[in-house]
């Protein structure tokens, strides 16, 4: 049997082009020991989405450093604009730093949920939430700012070496919950560090 990758000239990544500024912002995070960068097949994944959305509102909740932000940010049209929010001051001054001068980003230092909280109901194209706020905390207000036809989005649904103790438990009771959401349709995806793509339905 032939490896089909050679056949089909399929690889992840092979034809993805990597926004300019990641290295730095690599870097800048492994500076800072940011443990919790989000890895390129996510990126290439949220940056085809943002694309899909011209003119479109986005929000990724937990910025870090900025990785999966430059990644929307490769994405997204001139018009469409970005919300994204962490509570850590000093990650996000990484973004800032490297992203700021992007008028279409807002960079907010605030808790995810009281955020969410503050937000209009189907106002987004799509939510990345990579925090606990978004995912295991306030997931019914992350999936009330999804659009009609908007994606929402998580990843480290796989196991990791980071989870602290406890959390292996939490993860398949959000799956199952996405899953029994009559309002989207779920595309779980054992790929990168596991993804879940789900789309509002009408
Ligand atoms: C997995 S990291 C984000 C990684 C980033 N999106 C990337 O692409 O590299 C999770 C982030 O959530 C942030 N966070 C933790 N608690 C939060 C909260 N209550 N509200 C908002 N952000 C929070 C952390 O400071 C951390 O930067």
């Amino acid at each position: 049997m032939p490896d089909l990758s050679e056949v089909t000239n399929m690889e992840d990544l092979k034809y993805v082009d990597f926004p300019v500024v990641l290295p730095l912002l690599e870097e800048k995070s492994r500076q800072l020991q940011f443990g919790m960068p989000s890895e390129p097949l996510l990126g290439a994944l949220l940056r085809v989405l943002a694309a899909s959305r011209p003119g479109g509102r986005f929000l990724e909740l937990g910025t870090g450093t900025g990785i999966a932000t430059t990644w929307l940010l490769d994405g997204m049209d001139v018009h469409a604009t970005l919300m994204s929010v962490d509570v850590d001051e000093t990650m996000q001054r990484v973004a800032c730093e490297v992203l700021g001068h992007d008028q279409r980003l807002t960079l907010l230092v605030q808790d995810g949920v009281r955020f969410l909280k503050g937000q209009q109901a189907r106002s987004f194209d799509l939510v990345f939430a990579d925090a606990i706020p978004g995912k295991y905390e306030a997931l019914e207000d992350a999936l009330a700012v999804v659009k009609v036809g908007g994606f929402y989005v998580i990843d480290d649904m796989l196991p990791q070496a980071n989870w602290p103790t406890g959390h292996a438990e939490k993860v398949p009771v959000l799956i199952e919950r996405l899953a029994s959401c009559s309002e989207f349709i779920l595309l779980p995806l054992v790929w990168a560090s596991g993804v879940v793509v789900a789309v509002r339905k009408q």
